[in-house]
């Protein structure tokens, strides 16, 4: 708990998460991945899961990779399992919003596919700035053999 606040510490823009917060997302419907490395925490990812009638949403809450580790691949390789886990949870797309100067992490969401899908203006405060929606639709395919019969 401590490794994560230093890290979600160190990041500007990271919501500011309680103990008790991290420990709810850690026990509740949430995916939780987190990278570690040289027995310290380099990155992590969290996505909660909306259960709206006739589907699952997984909708993006976090991800930051230590400075440190930057560059490397760990923001993808997190996102990725991230996503994997989610489609596990018969999560039918991942949507989420993001800074629109924020051009690291649209990039990495691009690569993966992501889609822009619209804009909320004026939404983030300090400094205040529009979110930009993105989402990735999961294969169908892999959704109907997650929800095949046995
Ligand atoms: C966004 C973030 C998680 C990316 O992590 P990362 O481990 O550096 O990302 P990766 O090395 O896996 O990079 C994957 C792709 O993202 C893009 N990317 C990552 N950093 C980038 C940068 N500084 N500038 C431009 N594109 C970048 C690239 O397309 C990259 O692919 P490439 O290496 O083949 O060019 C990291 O920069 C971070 O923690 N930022 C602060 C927190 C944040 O803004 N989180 C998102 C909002 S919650």
């Amino acid at each position: 708990m401590a490794a994560l606040q230093r890290l979600q510490a160190a990041t500007p823009g990271m919501p500011p998460w309680t103990d008790v917060h991290w420990r709810g997302l850690l026990a509740g419907d949430a995916i939780v991945v987190i990278a570690e490395a040289d027995g310290d925490i380099a990155g992590y990812a969290v996505a909660s899961l909306l259960r709206i009638p006739g589907e699952v949403l997984a909708e993006l809450e976090a991800i930051v990779v230590a400075s440190a580790y930057r560059r490397n691949g760990l923001g993808n390789g997190l996102l990725r399992y991230l996503l994997g886990e989610a489609q596990a949870a018969g999560a039918i797309r991942l949507i989420l919003e993001v800074r629109s100067g924020n051009t690291a992490a649209r990039a990495l969401y691009r690569g993966l596919g992501f889609q822009e899908e619209g804009l909320r203006r004026r939404y983030y405060r300090d400094p205040v700035e529009d979110a930009v929606l993105m989402s990735l639709q999961f294969p169908q395919d892999t959704v109907a053999l997650e929800k095949r019969p046995e």
